[in-house]
């Protein structure tokens, strides 16, 4: 999983991508129906000269929530504060940052869904009334105060909207989900990040490396960068449709975008659980991986183009899945065994 090319998760390197994360709404490209409700939802809010919604944004890692959420801060002229649910350990903590901030602020709360209960339950008459309940003193004596903070706008972004518990979901005015991009729409950032980083692209080679970034615009950005470390080295510096190719080749990025762990994920299915139906805790057992890293991470994107399915008795590789490893025969003549 760490080091893994077409990794969603943030990687180290990923940190120099900050140059490259788009500022404002007309700069971040796609996710074209959140795009439009936010510009409305801020625009009013301005108008209004009112704190934006508490906002949640869900869906797999690496689709722009962090950038958006900072686009949003930018565009509300509001600033930007950020930290994520694992971090926060105890309520005090999460007081102390909710007291630090000034009117109108976003605070953005990664992996939201990761906040343990006792933190999670300060949030709450933070988020609805904008107010902190502190007790004083232990035991009998006890006393609860109730202070005041400045308005704030809340945005949690989660890869698992299903495991944030009711009253919190229910604080928030605006879901938003971000989906995985189209293949256009990758091309048109690989071509923008490549303006960014100085690097000579053709719309070929763009569009070669948008086909296999999975949907999503931090993988398309990392395996850019890789290319172009094979385009200075082994070739003229450029990168176009043979440069793309041979690259991706070396990564071992196939066709559709998947690599090695992807693979050898579909291989387990069909080799130790003859196409599935298979529980996802033994799968997790079979190929070593935690059930939420390959919940949120593996099987989004094998799930949206058909690779896999969900059943109600577990994971099956479909027939897609099947002839894109090159072993269609096998699943005829398992399909016959079922009938
Ligand atoms: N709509 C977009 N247009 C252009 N570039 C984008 C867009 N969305 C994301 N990116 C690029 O992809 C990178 C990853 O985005 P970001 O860190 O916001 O993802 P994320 O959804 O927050 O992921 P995670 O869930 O892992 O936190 C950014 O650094 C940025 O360069
Ligand atoms: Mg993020």
């Amino acid at each position: 999983m760490e080091g893994r090319i077409v990794s969603a998760k943030v990687q180290e390197e990923d940190n120099t991508e900050l140059s490259l994360r788009p500022k404002s709404l007309s700069d971040y490209i796609g996710q074209t129906k959140v795009k439009e409700n936010m510009s409305i939802f801020i625009e009013a809010a301005k108008r209004r000269n009112e704190q934006l919604d508490h906002v949640l944004l869900y869906g797999p890692p690496g689709l722009g929530k962090t950038t958006l959420a900072n686009i949003v801060a930018n565009e509300m002229g509001a600033g930007f504060k950020i930290t994520s649910g694992p971090t926060i350990e105890r309520a005090g903590d999460l007081a102390a940052i909710l007291s630090s901030l000034q009117p109108f602020d976003v605070l953005f709360i990664d992996e939201i869904h990761r906040l343990n209960r006792v933190v999670e339950e300060i949030l709450y008459p933070a988020m609805e009334d904008f107010s902190l309940d502190i007790m004083l003193g232990k035991g009998p004596g006890a006393q609860s105060v109730r202070i005041d903070i400045p308005p704030f706008t809340l945005i949690g972004a989660t890869t698992r909207a299903g495991s944030l518990s009711s009253p919190l979901r229910d604080r928030f005015g605006v879901m938003s989900k971000l989906e995985f991009y189209q293949q256009d729409q990758l091309t048109e950032i690989i071509k923008r990040a490549s303006s960014i980083l100085g690097l000579q692209i053709d719309e070929e080679g763009a569009t070669e490396i948008a086909r296999r970034s999975r949907g999503t615009p931090r993988i398309a950005n990392r395996i850019l960068k890789r290319v172009r470390d094979f385009a200075q080295v082994k070739g003229n510096g450029k990168v176009d449709l043979l440069t793309a190719q041979k690259g991706l080749e070396l990564l071992e990025i196939d066709e559709l975008g998947l690599d090695k762990t992807d693979r050898s994920l579909l291989e387990a299915i069909i080799d130790c659980f003859d196409g599935g139906p298979v529980g996802i805790e033994s799968l997790a057992a079979t190929i070593s991986e935690e059930v939420t890293t390959i919940e949120d991470v593996y099987e989004p994107f094998l799930l949206q183009i058909g690779l896999i399915n969900r059943t109600l008795r577990g994971r099956i590789v479909t027939e897609r899945g099947y002839r894109h490893l090159g072993r269609l025969d096998q699943f005829k003549v398992k399909g016959d065994d079922n009938c």
